[in-house]
């Protein structure tokens, strides 16, 4: 394929250096030519291990070439990729100005360019932007423009290397994602990625632009939070590294999937009792712990935005469907689902519970005085039956995912429904009214 690549900094430089070493015909372009003197003189322009040795390859080959006109780079070319900056402005938004010129550069030159010769010419964003960009910043960009004889698909394909092992890490990204509502798109970048070990993932833009936020926001959590370990238990004799070598030994938990869906809050009868226990650890030692402090915040976040979408809309009667912090007990203390029917009720909403498990004639110990304490009349509101439940509800709260309950949903659905499991099922989430908790 031919290939032009905007922007020849450090992604932008190992992409092209790449492609080519891959047999694809890359031109890169870039408004400075001290980005593009060194590629043409077969050197890189970035320092980054093996680099050099590529780009002197692909320019000897042929097959890598570098242009401050975008119109060599056009002429042809079945794809753009680009790979411009898209710094931060000092209020922390993204400048996405870059991005904005590549484009319109893009479509300048196509309009004075032969087009490939099935005119289809895919312009992919490589760069870090906000989810909403490739729909409202680079369709608008290119809308109105002339472009000759090329027709045009959008797509975000974010990429995943890192600065000082670049190269292996192209060859071996943790993913390949294409977002892309346009299948012309999603091929063309499915055969130019092909020689990677790494199925191509089409998937909607905005989860792709979305994607490499959340990929570095949990980076930058992770090393955060193993930092916030060695600042507390340094005070206790603590080594902090031997902590967190065995922590990371635990891959059905700690280095898993697990706790990484989107849903409602954490409860239960250890999270907030053990991360209050640190915090106050912290305090202790006159040490601010503000990620840990952040998750608890978070967590009656969660809580308070549901409260909020209740109150936000129509009707008092509420079917509550799930109690328990988890399906399949009936630990209630500290739940999220038994703090959010004690602040409903305390705001006058009338409530029906479903819990197929928890039967408060059996509640024993400090799970009975948590509820006594918070519900104190949980016996008159909670039914074992989820119609019973959701009959002349205006609208339902469903945390629990037994198939009873969803059952119930899918033959009496309520007017609105908020799932705060995200496990509910593609019927339950097909239902008018239907609303996830952050989905
Ligand atoms: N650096 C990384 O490790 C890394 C990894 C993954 C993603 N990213 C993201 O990739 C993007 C690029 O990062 P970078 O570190 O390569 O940036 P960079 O600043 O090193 O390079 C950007 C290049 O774009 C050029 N440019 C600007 N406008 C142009 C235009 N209209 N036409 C052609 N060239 C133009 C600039 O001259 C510059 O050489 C950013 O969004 C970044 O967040 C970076």
């Amino acid at each position: 394929m031919k290939v032009a690549v905007f922007g020849l900094g450090y992604v932008g430089s190992v992409t092209a250096a790449c492609l080519a070493a891959n047999g694809h015909d890359v031109w890169g372009v870039d408004v400075d030519t001290a980005k593009v003197d060194p590629i043409t003189a077969g050197r890189s322009p970035v320092v980054e291990p093996g680099l050099d040795e590529l780009m002197a390859n692909g320019v000897a080959a042929g097959r890598l070439h570098a242009t401050t006109d975008p119109h060599l780079a056009l002429e042809r070319a079945d794809v753009s990729l680009i790979c411009v900056g898209t710094p931060s402005t000092p209020s922390g938004s993204t400048d996405l100005t870059f991005i904005r010129r590549a484009v319109q550069d893009i479509a300048a030159a196509a309009k004075d360019v032969a087009p490939p010769d099935s005119g289809f010419h895919s312009i992919v964003i490589r760069s870090t932007v906000p989810p909403g960009t490739v729909d409202d910043v680079v369709g608008p960009a290119l809308a109105g423009q002339p472009s000759g004889g090329f027709t045009f698909g959008t797509a975000m394909c974010p990429e995943f290397l890192r600065e000082g092992s670049g190269l292996a890490d192209f060859f071996a990204p943790p993913f390949v994602v294409v977002g892309t509502g346009d299948p012309r798109v999603g091929e063309a970048l499915t055969e130019l990625f092909g020689f990677l070990p790494t199925p191509v993932q089409v998937v909607a833009v905005r989860t792709a632009e979305a994607l490499k936020y959340a990929c570095n926001a949990f980076h930058a959590t992770k090393v955060s939070f193993a930092n916030e370990m060695g600042r507390i238990f340094r005070f206790y004799g603590v080594d902090s590294r031997q902590v967190m070598e065995i922590f990371c030994q635990d891959t059905s938990l700690n280095i898993s999937p697990y706790y990484l869906r989107p849903g409602f809050a954490f409860g239960g009868s250890c999270l907030p009792k053990d991360l209050r226990s640190v915090l106050h650890l912290a305090r202790t030692n006159d040490t601010d712990l503000p990620l840990l402090a952040g998750t608890l915040a978070t967590n009656e976040l969660i809580v308070r935005d549901v409260v909020d979408r209740v109150l936000a809309g129509p009707g008092r009667e509420v079917a509550l469907l799930g109690l328990s912090f988890k399906t399949a007990t009936d630990d209630l203390r500290e739940s999220p689902s038994v703090e959010l029917a004690e602040r409903l009720i305390g705001k006058g909403y009338n409530l029906r519970i479903y819990d197929s498990i928890v039967n408060p004639s059996r509640l024993v110990g400090a799970n009975k005085r948590h509820v006594e304490s918070k519900l104190p009349h949980l016996q008159r509101v909670l039914t074992g039956d989820p119609v019973a439940a959701l009959r002349g509800a205006d609208m339902a709260l469903v945390s629990t995912t037994d198939a009873e309950a969803v059952d119930a949903l899918l033959g009496c659905p309520p007017p609105r429904t908020i799932d705060l499991s995200g496990r509910l099922g593609a019927q339950v989430e097909a239902l008018a009214g239907y609303e996830g908790v952050g989905w």
